[in-house]
């Protein structure tokens, strides 16, 4: 069972339900996320933990790492979460938290990935789909997928489109490895 964390459209939480993947929960730090109808949409279980209702970071990770827990949660997809999870969240799901970024990693990691790529002025940026760790877009590579910048106008609608298409994919990878290594 998949849960996937949002903060906003929720395009790819569309790509994951569109692909038929087993989402049973979703996750939204943000109450007005639009991800969050996406997913009630789809008859999932989602709610909001926002950072107001509860003491710190930690303790809001942990709440929402039972919540997950309590609905069969093995694989965490991060589809646009803009917070970073602290350690009594990452512990929970060891090596299982995956996060979908629109670059080339190490290449311009935060939040304005596709903007600091065409400041930068490359050629070439992409797509990345990487394990998490505590760091801001840090983890290991697990697939990737290069995506020439020209024509700017379109960038930002082409590399989504990748990772509608890689994340997906991704994912399944993943959840035939876990179902084989049983
Ligand atoms: C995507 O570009 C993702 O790579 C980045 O945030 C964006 C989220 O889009 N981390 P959406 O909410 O899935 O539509």
């Amino acid at each position: 069972m998949i849960g996937v964390l949002v903060s906003g459209n929720g395009s790819n939480l569309q790509a994951l339900i569109d692909a038929r993947l087993p989402v049973s929960a979703v996750a939204a730090n943000r109450k007005d996320a639009y991800a969050l109808v996406r997913a009630r949409a789809a008859g999932i279980p989602a709610a909001t933990f926002s950072l107001q209702c509860h003491a710190d970071r930690a303790e809001r990770d942990l709440v929402m790492a039972t919540w997950l827990e309590e609905h069969g949660v093995e694989l965490v997809v991060l589809a646009g979460y803009m917070h970073l999870l602290t350690e009594p969240f990452l512990s929970r799901f060891p090596q299982r938290i995956v996060n979908v970024h629109p670059s080339l990693l190490p290449a311009f990691p935060g939040a304005h990935a596709i903007d600091d790529a065409l400041a930068a002025g490359v050629a070439t940026t992409g797509v990345t789909v990487h394990r998490v760790d505590e760091g801001l877009d840090t983890g290991p590579v697990i697939a990737q997928e290069e995506v020439v910048v020209e024509p700017r106008g379109t960038l930002v609608e082409r590399l989504h489109a990748v990772e509608h298409r890689l994340l997906p994919k991704v994912v399944m990878g993943l959840c035939r490895s876990s179902v084989a290594a049983r």
